[in-house]
């Protein structure tokens, strides 16, 4: 079938099989292996990416038809000439990671949270991210990256 998208601003058109998963298309088809595949099964979160400017999916839930027509942001997008994105930013500032395995979901997860809400509280962002896994960091740090993102963005 027919897959046609925009992914980080550029236009693919690819023939896939029904049954490809959208995290397999995005990293075998299109190439862009910072979207990462942990537990195929939903649970770990390390393969959101964000669809339509504002929605964060686990890219192994979805088939890559049913992106068909949709813009995609990966962690690829994020960075804009050459400049880290605010969340990139923050994440490195506030050792937000660690071995980096959970880094892009947790970055397109927050992404998608601040397009919603500007001044998430520690709460909030917790909820956000409650769907991400990460078994390096405790989180504390994660939280802190996403807060000064937060008011970077403001500030
Ligand atoms: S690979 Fe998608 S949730 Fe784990
Ligand atoms: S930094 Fe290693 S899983 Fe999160």
């Amino acid at each position: 079938m027919k897959v046609s998208v925009t992914v980080n601003g550029t236009a693919y058109e690819r023939d896939v099989e029904p049954r490809m998963l959208l995290a397999y298309f995005i990293r075998e088809s299109l190439g862009l292996t910072g979207t990462h595949v942990g537990c195929d099964s939903w649970r770990c979160g390390c393969c959101v990416v964000v669809l339509d400017g504002d929605r964060a999916v686990k890219s192994c839930t979805m088939f890559a038809v049913q992106a068909d027509g949709h813009e995609i942001t990966t962690v690829e997008g994020l960075e804009q000439g050459g400049k880290l994105h605010p969340l990139q930013q923050a994440f490195w500032d506030c050792h937000g990671l660690q071995c980096g395995y959970c880094t892009p979901g947790m970055l397109m997860t927050s992404y998608a949270l601040l397009k919603h809400n500007a001044k998430p509280t520690e709460p909030e962002i917790r909820e956000a991210i409650s769907g991400n896994l990460c078994r390096c960091t405790g989180y504390q740090n994660i939280v802190k990256s996403v807060q000064q993102a937060a008011a970077a963005e403001v500030g």
